[in-house]
Order: structure tokens, then C-alpha cells, then sequence
């Protein structure tokens, strides 16, 4: 009886601790995605990265790219419209968010789509992918930067097989090669995020949502903290 008391606190409060994580694309270490074997499901997975930058990009599971179990989840088209779903109860009254793609197993990543504001305050996201995606492996991440609470980012990664779409990019500042690198903030990098406001990405890039009643710019040297990307034209 004793023990079982402590179990149920101990999930009192690991629910009050809980924060959000992505359920769609499978991610790698997720309780939600088939291909991770039982020993190896992160179940912290909603907590956000170290603070020290330790464990980013990825929570460290970009390590898992290659592997069986970090095999791609979904097949996307270039040019195709997607959506990233979040599960998870504390949404800390939102703040924002990106969806990038890195193709070489999560050193750079550029934007796909950005979130100023109310994120993840629903749970689902559709973006598209630009046309000129290059085919192949890639990762798939999920930022976010919370308004409320501690000063945190939240990343989850996993593994995506891209097809080419066989169209042009819309138009040069739509195309993959001229958009931004991810934002990066509060894991001991020099940038940093004020609390109570929605984080205004620097360089959100062409697909942008704004959803928000205050914005503010990030603090310190962020311009250089995402670090440049561009996939390699094959
Ligand atoms: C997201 O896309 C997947 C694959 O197409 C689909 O099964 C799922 O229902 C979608 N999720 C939502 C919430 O629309």
C-alpha cells in the first residue's frame, strides 16, 4: 500500500512536471513511434534540453540516426504539406516554434517553417516543405521556446526519408538553400529568451505564422547562434 502511494505521487508529480512532446513524425526514443524498442523509449521525452548545451541538438538522439531504430518514419514529398503533432499537457502559454531539416544527422538545420507565437497551444501544425527539399535521409526537428517559466528549448528529432518533388523552388527566398539556420537559445550558447514574451526569430524565413500579443527579440549574440546550414546540392 505504502509503495503504492509513492508510485501514484511520484506520477502526481511527474505530470505537474510534464511539458510537451512531438507524437507525429516519430521521433526517435518516443513512446509514440513503433520502430523504438520498449529498453530504449525515453519516457522524460517532454523535458526540454540541458541547460549546459549538452545534449543539444536532439537530446543527444541524433546518434540514433542509421539505426534500426532510428529508421525513417514517414516519407515526404518536396513540396508536400505535412503536420507535426504535439502531445503533452503544459503548454506554458505557448511561445514559438520551428520545423527543420538537417541533412547531415543533425550538426546544421535549416527552417521549413517558423511559429511566432500561440505554440504549441493547438496541437497540430501543418507546414509545407519547399519544393527544391533534396531527396534522401534527412532529420526532422521540432523547437520550441516556451513564454512562461523557466528559460528553456525543447527539441525533438527523428529520422525522414525525403522524395524530390521535380519542381523549381517557388521562388529564391522559398527555396531550401536560402533559408534560415535554426534558432537556437538558452542551452549556454550566448542567446537567451525573455520570459512572458513570445521569442521573435531573427530570421523566421518565408513560411511564418504569427500568433501572438507580444512578441520580443532574443537577448545577447544570437545572430550567429544558429549555426548556418544549407543542405549540400547533390
Ligand atoms: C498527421 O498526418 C498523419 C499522416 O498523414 C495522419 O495519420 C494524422 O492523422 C495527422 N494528424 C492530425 C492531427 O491531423
Amino acid at each position: 500500500m505504502k509503495l503504492l502511494h509513492i508510485a501514484s505521487l511520484l506520477s502526481l508529480v511527474a505530470a505537474a512536471q510534464a511539458h510537451m512532446e512531438v507524437s507525429w513524425p516519430p521521433v526517435f526514443r518516443s513512446k509514440f513511434n513503433p520502430r523504438v524498442p520498449g529498453s530504449l523509449i525515453d519516457y522524460d521525452m517532454t523535458t526540454p534540453l540541458k541547460a549546459d548545451g549538452s545534449n543539444y541538438p536532439c537530446k543527444g538522439y541524433n546518434v540514433d540516426a542509421g539505426t534500426p531504430e532510428g529508421s525513417p518514419g514517414v516519407v515526404w514529398r518536396a513540396g508536400g504539406t505535412y503536420n507535426l503533432t504535439v502531445a503533452g499537457s503544459a503548454t506554458h502559454s505557448g511561445g514559438s516554434c520551428q520545423a527543420s531539416l538537417s541533412y547531415d544527422r543533425g550538426r546544421t538545420w535549416v527552417v521549413v517553417h517558423s511559429w511566432i507565437g500561440g505554440c504549441p497551444l493547438t496541437p497540430t501544425w501543418d507546414f509545407t516543405l519547399p519544393n527544391d527539399t533534396p531527396p534522401g535521409e534527412a532529420l526532422f526537428a521540432w523547437t520550441w521556446f516556451n513564454k512562461i517559466g523557466n528559460r528553456e528549448m525543447y527539441m525533438n528529432c527523428g529520422a525522414v526519408t525525403i522524395r524530390a518533388s521535380g519542381y523549381a523552388a517557388r521562388s529564391p527566398a522559398d527555396s531550401i538553400y536560402n533559408r534560415p539556420a535554426q534558432f537556437v537559445a538558452n542551452v549556454n550558447n550566448g542567446c537567451s529568451t525573455l520570459e512572458g514574451a513570445d521569442v521573435l526569430f531573427p530570421k523566421p524565413g518565408p513560411d511564418t505564422d504569427y500568433d501572438s500579443d507580444g512578441t520580443a527579440a532574443p537577448v545577447g549574440n544570437c545572430g550567429a547562434s544558429g549555426r548556418r546550414t544549407r543542405p549540400s546540392r547533390a
